[in-house]
């Protein structure tokens, strides 16, 4: 059974990612994580200025969702430069430099820091929820907004693809998917944390996190994910390389976003409860069900649900 897959001119050696903003900004952190199995790692969001996060208490968890308002805290670019380097000196697994700002001139900026250290892909993160306190929207909400965002990080990002990271509070995620596309967008990362959420304490009637509320993840999002996945798939003719990512814990919860169109699949939330090594623990079940159902190429999985609709619509 073969896990791996080149594309974009990278190759993975399996399809598990580790998502944005899990277990920090450190080389040593992602090390780790390429021996807990994971064929490639995203760094948290990087900004082009130092940013504090928000207040504790920032996360609550159920078996399940989990709801966060890190409020996306930065050490700024020189440490980022910093950590990114040292991990790209021996290159374990390919990583992927995830990037935001307020104004489209920050995402470019960010990104001019980050070009030239050669991370694999870069992700432009055009989705976490709590912007919408900063911002009142998201770009990723707004097809143009999305698009202009993506046209000033493509200025500036060379030769490096450049993946868009969507919501999924939209009515129509195809076509802010499609939008990215035109704008120049190498692929598609979906989904970011959706909601946001809250959560009340009963005793003191007063909201959990200190934020109030933060974005959804976890278990709870993933048939949000699939659906998502499916119609960015969809409206982009099964061409464009999609990053899915939502609540995935299992090998089999990785399998039905990747037959939803997904090639890579990001797992974060999944981390805190299976462990470190919950990559090497889902590719070992995929490999598991592959070998029971004798598929023997990863890829040959990739948008698998729309090729057996296709053959319901043809027949
Ligand atoms: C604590 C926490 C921090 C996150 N920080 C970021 C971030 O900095 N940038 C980003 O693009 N996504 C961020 N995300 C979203 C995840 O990358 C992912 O898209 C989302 O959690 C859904 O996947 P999951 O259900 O596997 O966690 C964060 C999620 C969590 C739980």
């Amino acid at each position: 059974m073969n896990l791996s897959q080149t594309f974009l001119g990278v190759t993975f050696e399996n399809p598990t990612v580790l998502a944005s903003g899990i277990l920090g900004i450190t080389a040593s952190s992602w090390r780790a994580v390429a021996r807990g199995g994971a064929g490639a790692v995203t760094t948290k969001s990087l900004w082009p200025v130092e940013h504090q996060g928000n207040r504790n208490p920032t996360i609550i968890s159920t078996e399940h969702w989990t709801l966060n308002a890190v409020g996306v805290p930065d050490a700024g670019p020189a440490k980022a430069k910093e950590e990114i380097a040292e991990f790209l000196k021996d290159h374990p697994v390919p990583l992927i430099a995830n990037v935001i700002g307020l104004v489209p001139e920050e995402f470019a900026a960010i990104t001019e820091v980050v070009v030239p250290l050669k991370p694999d892909f870069l992700e432009v993160n055009l989705s976490t929820p709590t912007f919408r306190k900063l911002r009142g929207k998201l770009f990723a909400e707004d097809a143009n907004e999305a698009a202009k965002i993506i046209r000033a990080v493509k200025e500036v990002s060379g030769v490096v693809p450049v993946f868009a990271k969507l919501t999924p509070d939209v009515p129509t995620i195809g076509e802010i998917a499609r939008a990215c596309v035109d704008a120049g967008a190498n692929g598609i990362t979906a989904i970011n944390t959706a909601g946001p959420g809250m959560a009340i304490d009963l005793r003191s009637r007063m909201p959990i996190l200190a934020a109030h509320s933060g974005g959804l993840s976890g278990p709870a999002l993933k048939p949000i994910a699939v659906r998502c996945i499916a119609e960015i798939y969809d409206a982009t003719g099964g061409k464009v390389p999609i990053i899915g990512t939502g609540g995935v814990y299992t090998g089999e919860d990785a399998l039905e976003l990747m037959l939803a169109g997904a090639t890579l699949v990001g797992i974060g939330t999944a981390v805190a409860e299976r462990g470190i090594d919950v990559f090497k623990k889902v590719c070992d079940e995929i490999q598991m069900w592959c070998t029971n159902e004798g598929v023997w190429e990863i890829r040959d999985l990739v948008g698998g649900m729309h090729r057996e609709l296709s053959k319901t619509i043809e027949n």
